[in-house]
């Protein structure tokens, strides 16, 4: 690795050092004595490590007197970004001293969501606004478009730049208690050594930044693109600095569903204060982004009368929450030699898998077949228990047989055939019938396990054989 050369400023008369110059020396009170000197960053750092220890040996703390970070998240305001970021029902949100990293394609929110994010956090400190990708102005439109109010702007100081060290000048002036930072890409500083704009760059003024919050109580997002030729360069790269990485996704606007059409999802992929399971969900509209806390509804498709063969509505978890999906399911006679799975909604090899099930148990001919199965409202499904619906959907598609409309379905299938019992399948009941859903399909072993009364219009079923013999009557 090349060796980097860094300057400090040193005093001519009492050799005291500083990493700026200064006309007067603190120490000896000297005018002009500070020269600049160049130590290679090696010896910088191990001299920050010898001022570290200069008071005595490195020391550990036992475990138990260590103080827990506890009751210092502070409300985003925003329900869906605080239920992302996790913590308790009294207290969710940001956390003090910590950094959160916003990933996603250009266009799909992250700018607004940082604005929003710095109009309703339940703060009293200041808010820094860094942009290096818009003007003052324009923010100020945006802001005004977003309908933020006079109040709310005043706590907010916008700063338009990448400049590393403008950024630690204001901070240190500011003194903010939130750092929102749009963009990482946008970051430069001559201290980092190579050309601007290179990952260095923005690994090293990102490194900067989260240590600043995290020495000063204060809480940090940074936006990153991702964009599909620069994966490498994108926010990958700094996903082990920080303590949170959400990224936000679309669907594909090919759903025709008008409610869903500018739906938009943000995921955590690590979350050092929280889980990584929860959603948040959130429509771009006229005023910005607004929270979907109701989303029961919003991923079936109305219908009047009977559904078409291939659909099965799935009673899947997201998080904490039940969402009730339209899976979709069209089987064709295989084009070419080998049959196919096209499904980027549900992993493919699920689809394989639930497919190959079928085949096995039922003897439904598949295996000749190509595969289509996609999600109404383009949610990605991830979770186990939609196995069952999947394979519903697929039977439904194949035979030409409807499934009934009042119907939602939940439950793992095992490449046994055998049907098995899932997480918190009561809410998944509960939720379905508030949505009118009169049926339930599910595993066996949820009735009897279940220490309520026991639900009226349960179908449970042992194996996908009974399944289908409970759903048709067959
Ligand atoms: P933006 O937040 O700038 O995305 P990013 O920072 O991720 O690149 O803008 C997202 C898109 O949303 C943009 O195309 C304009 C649109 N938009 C609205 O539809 N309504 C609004 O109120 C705002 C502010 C933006
Ligand atoms: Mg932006």
């Amino acid at each position: 690795m090349k060796k980097q050369k860094v300057s400090i400023y040193k005093c001519s008369s009492c050799g005291r050092e500083e990493a700026k110059w200064l006309g007067r020396c603190p120490e000896c009170e000297e005018w002009n004595t500070f020269i600049e000197t160049a130590v290679s960053s090696e010896m910088l750092n191990a001299r920050k490590r010898q001022d570290k220890t200069k008071s005595g040996l490195p020391q550990t703390v036992p475990l138990h007197s260590v103080d827990p970070m506890q009751g210092s998240r502070i409300s985003s305001g925003i329900g869906e970004l605080d239920r992302v970021l996790g913590g308790s029902n009294e207290a969710c949100g940001i956390m003090k001293n910590s950094a959160v990293l916003i990933g996603g394609e250009p266009g799909i929110g992250k700018s607004t969501l940082l604005l929003q994010t710095a109009a309703s956090a339940f703060t009293k400190g200041r808010i820094l606004y860094v942009s290096g990708e818009e003007s003052a102005g324009q923010l100020r439109l945006r802001a005004d478009r977003l309908g933020i109010s006079k109040d709310k702007m005043e706590r907010i100081e916008i700063l338009c730049s990448g400049n590393l060290n403008e950024i630690e000048t204001v901070l240190n002036s500011v003194k903010p208690v939130l750092v929102l930072v749009d963009s990482a890409q946008t970051l430069f500083s001559e201290d980092a050594g190579s050309v601007s704009g290179t990952v260095n760059q923005m690994k090293f003024c990102s490194y900067e930044l989260i240590s600043w919050v995290k020495e000063h109580d204060a809480a940090l997002f940074l936006t990153a693109h991702v964009t599909k030729e620069g994966v490498i360069s994108g926010p990958k790269t700094l996903e082990h600095m920080v303590d949170t990485v959400l990224y936000f996704e679309q669907n594909d606007k090919t759903s025709g569903l008008s409610e869903t059409d500018d739906c938009r999802f943000l995921r955590a992929a690590k979350n050092r204060f929280g889980s990584v399971d929860e959603i948040g969900i959130f429509t771009m509209g006229e005023k910005g982004l607004s929270s979907i806390e109701d989303t029961g509804r919003m991923f079936l498709v109305r219908r009047e009368g009977v559904l078409p063969p291939g659909v099965a509505t799935a009673a899947v978890l997201e998080g904490t929450r039940t969402i009730l999906v339209e899976i979709q399911a069209l089987t064709i006679p295989a084009k070419g030699t080998m049959s196919r799975v096209f499904s980027d909604k549900i992993d493919s090899g699920r689809v394989s898998r639930v497919s190959a099930a079928l085949e096995k148990h039922l003897g439904l001919r598949l295996s000749d077949q190509d595969l289509y199965v996609n999600a109404a409202g383009g949610i990605r499904i991830t979770e186990v228990g939609s196995e069952l619906a999947l394979a519903c959907a697929l039977y439904s598609a194949r035979t030409g047989l409807p499934l009934p409309a009042d119907l939602a379905i939940a439950g793992e299938l095992s490449l046994t055939g055998e049907i098995r019992p899932v997480r918190r399948f009561s809410s998944r009941v509960k939720t379905a019938a508030n949505l009118g859903f009169s049926s339930f399909l599910g595993p066996f072993a949820a009735e009897t396990a279940s220490d309520e009364q026991p639900v009226s219009g349960l179908l449970a079923a042992k194996d996908i054989k009974t399944a289908i013999k409970a759903v048709y009557g067959l």
